[in-house]
């Protein structure tokens, strides 16, 4: 890793792995070969993953990937890119070996069935340079035979990729995985199938069958939190939280959901690998800022308070007129009118706040949406 990256605060572990930051670049269009997971650890990722290797090459539609422009899609893209198009042979005996001095570790990515990775798995294995294997499949029925293929021939961690189309499911495929021999998760892959409709022409966004894609980035963040949290609660293995990643916060919530490191891909794709240096300092900031020694003191740190029943009665608001801008969000959003403002600006001019509290629900929706944190709400317990 560059020396200006090593922020001693930052450091991570992965199984026996020292990694110099947290970051790991997810298998993606920024791993397709070793000169492009060079260029992520030179920009600060403390390992990375090769794009999914597979005994075949893909076939992939044109376009494939794309970044939808509709309001509201902001840091999301949507794709229908299938597993690396360069050769096995090619990964094992040119790309690979020349990743020998890599600075983090090197996590390989390998799918999608048994019978897929049969001719390649020995070889590849073998390559000193391998720090981890992660599977991946589309199916909990393909995982786990994979997952038990590699195990009989290596003492390397293994990875599983975890997916929430697996919906109901995923958890005891997590389960099913730990005991065909997997050390630890990735946990979320891109979820769909999803579609984007071009509405100037009635086109689908991606040339696929169907139009139909995968959706990464800021809008399966919340699915990928809740993942990452249920399964250190479950089984306490190593959790690389992949989901949504786009800012030092988010890095800072994954953290504390669980995530023992960090993967990211809709992020470098968006924004270049400068993303990585510009988060980590961002990441050291703010852990300076919160006084913490290190991101490792926080990994789950939220657990504790996520699975504790809280007993509510109610909320109890504050309100502060001198921070209100009379932009009348708290208004807008109740859905039982519930809530009143009068003034005028400026703010010293003696701001009125109400709630009508025989029909408040008590739903903080009020308080959620004050952008200038005026007003707060607290549960009363
Ligand atoms: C264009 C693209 C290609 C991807 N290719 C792979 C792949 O080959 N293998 C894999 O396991 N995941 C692949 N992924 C999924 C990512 O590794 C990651 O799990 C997912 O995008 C969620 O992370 P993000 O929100 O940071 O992008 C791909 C994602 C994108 C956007």
């Amino acid at each position: 890793m560059n020396e200006e990256f090593a922020f001693a605060k930052l450091r991570a572990k992965l199984f026996d792995c020292e990694l110099p930051s947290p970051l790991v670049l997810a298998s993606g269009p920024r791993s397709f070969n070793a000169a492009s997971l060079l260029e992520a650890y030179k920009a600060g990722a403390g390992a990375v993953v090769t794009k999914t290797i597979r005994s075949t090459l893909p076939d992939n539609p044109t376009p494939h990937l794309i970044k939808p422009s509709s309001k509201g899609s902001q840091n999301t893209l949507f794709n229908a890119e299938e597993w690396s198009d360069i050769s096995w042979e090619q990964w094992v005996y040119q790309e690979i070996p020349l990743l020998e001095d890599h600075p983090g570790a090197l996590i390989v990515s390998v799918g999608h069935t048994a019978q897929d990775i049969e001719k390649f798995v020995e070889p590849l294995v073998a390559c000193k340079t391998v720090d981890m294997i992660e599977c991946v499949s589309y199916s909990g029925d393909s995982i786990i035979p994979l997952i038990t293929a590699i195990r009989s021939k290596t003492d390397l961690p293994i990875l599983a990729k975890l997916s929430f189309n697996w919906g109901s499911e995923l958890f005891s495929i997590a389960g099913e995985a730990l005991n065909a021999g997997c050390d630890g998760f990735t946990a979320i892959d891109s979820i769909g199938p999803a579609l984007y409709i071009d509405i100037e022409t009635g086109s689908p966004m991606l040339a696929s069958e169907g139009g139909k894609g995968w959706i990464s980035g800021a809008a399966i963040k919340p699915l990928a939190l809740s993942v990452v949290a249920e399964l250190k609660k479950r089984f306490n293995k190593p959790v690389v939280g992949t989901g949504g990643v786009f800012s030092a916060e988010d890095i800072i919530e994954m953290t504390m959901a669980g995530a023992d490191a960090v993967g990211v891909c809709s992020a470098p794709i968006l924004y270049g690998n400068e993303w990585f240096s510009k988060t980590l300092h961002k990441l050291d900031r703010w852990l300076v800022e919160f006084e913490y020694t290190s991101l490792e003191e926080i990994i789950g740190y939220a657990l504790p308070k996520l699975y504790t029943n809280q007993i509510s009665n109610g909320l109890e608001f504050n309100f502060d007129p001198l921070l209100c801008t009379l932009c009348r969000r708290c208004v807008e959003v109740c859905p039982y009118n519930a809530r009143e403002i009068s003034g005028i600006m400026p703010r010293e001019r003696n701001i009125q706040m109400s709630l009508i509290e025989e029909i408040c629900r008590s739903c903080g929706l009020c308080s959620s949406v004050c952008k200038p944190k005026s007003l707060t709400s607290k549960i009363i317990q």
